[in-house]
């Protein structure tokens, strides 16, 4: 194996992969080393929707204009993807209903439909008849919805299978494997791999999700902390024929390729393992039930739980990293990895090639924590 790389990145979620695939296009030695045989990344576990319109809660308005710039580049990123890779993503364009079980429900998507209204995002309200005549399946218990047609949804597993096999093809060493400890040294940076041996690279990106074991040449890491989210799936039922992502109080449901259909999540903050309990499926199911029938009894096909990378802030970590010689981070994406993945790729690979983008990453750096 060879062990000399212009740029070594730690993580294959993706956003180590994604960063990893612009940064393959202008010529240089890449090493992604890829812990998820032993640490499964958030992206394996995410249900993979690009819904700016409803995570906006987070990380503020330049979290927003962002989500909101990699939504827009979503559509060429996928078909360039699949183009390359023969690899179907399942990136679907239908966009979002959120709904409304009660008053309380509606009028807090009302607020929210004006406060992205006034940010141009292209939302609108709709009554409960109007949702149901969208996506007849829903309950007739709901009373309002919030309509975000342009907000998608992608399958991640498929996501992280192309971006994979797009890395493969052009050039990068794609190492399964764990490091183990990074140091810098007059050759570079030096990344010990667990599985054994070495590897030195002129610059390192530290992308390594809600996994809080690395030590990076004796400093502490920036503050990113798994917030675990449990999630199942099930086969859609006659009667449960979704033409797109629905959210509500208790559950989000994300119908996928092949009539497979995701429910997702819990948020605990507290919680750093990957079991699932069947307490947290069963609030899910009754949730998704709630609104949509058809699912209360749905036959379930799989469960899972993963850890997102969280920061306190809410939003997400890139840029240079404060200590400097060569070393990034691209953590802490949250609850919006999959949907940030090509604007946080493109404007990361522009800062450590040197090359202008008109994507403003200052909100989001290192060094902001002190
Ligand atoms: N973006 C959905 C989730 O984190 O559950």
């Amino acid at each position: 194996m060879k062990t000399r790389y212009d740029i070594a990145i730690i993580g294959g979620g993706v956003i180590g992969l994604a960063l990893a695939r612009a940064l393959c296009a202008h010529s240089l030695s890449l090493a992604i080393v890829d812990a998820s045989a032993r640490i499964p990344p958030a992206t394996a576990a995410a249900a993979g929707m690009l819904a700016p319109s409803f995570e906006k809660a987070l990380g503020g308005d330049a979290l927003y204009d962002l989500s909101a710039k990699s939504l827009a580049m979503w559509p060429s990123f996928a078909a360039a993807l699949e183009q390359e890779t023969g690899v179907d993503i399942d990136y679907r364009s239908d966009g979002v209903l959120g709904v409304a079980l009660d008053a309380a429900g509606a009028r807090s998507l009302e607020s929210a439909s004006e406060a992205m209204a006034q940010r141009g995002a292209a939302v609108a309200m709709l009554s409960g008849e109007e949702a149901r005549a969208l996506e007849p399946a829903l309950s007739g218990a709901v009373t309002a919805a919030m309509h975000a047609p342009r907000d998608a949804q992608v399958d991640p597993v498929k996501l992280l299978a192309a971006l994979r096999l797009s890395l493969g093809k052009r050039g990068a060493a794609l190492i399964d494997d764990y490091v183990a400890a990074v140091e810098a040294g007059q050759q570079g940076w030096r990344l010990s791999l667990a599985g054994g041996g070495d590897l030195v690279a002129d610059q390192i990106v530290i992308a390594t999700g809600a996994a809080t074991d690395l030590v990076i040449d004796g400093a502490p890491r920036p503050p990113v902390f798994p917030v675990k989210g449990e999630a199942f799936s099930v086969a859609a039922p006659a009667g449960a024929s979704l033409s797109r992502v629905i959210r509500g109080p208790g559950a989000y449901i994300c119908p996928k390729a092949g009539g497979r259909i995701v429910i997702g999540a819990t948020e605990d903050r507290k919680r750093d393992d990957l079991t699932v309990s069947a307490a947290a499926i069963e609030a899910l199911r009754s949730g998704a039930g709630d609104i949509v029938p058809a699912l209360k009894s749905a036959k379930e096909t799989a469960r899972w739980a993963g850890l997102r990378p969280a920061t306190p802030d809410g939003a997400p970590i890139l840029g240079p990293d404060p200590r400097g010689g060569g070393a990034w981070a691209a953590l802490g994406h949250h609850r919006n990895g999959i949907l940030l993945a090509p604007a946080s790729a493109a404007a990361l690979a522009g800062e450590i090639l040197g090359i202008v983008t008109d994507i403003d990453l200052s909100a989001f750096r290192p060094g902001r924590f002190g």
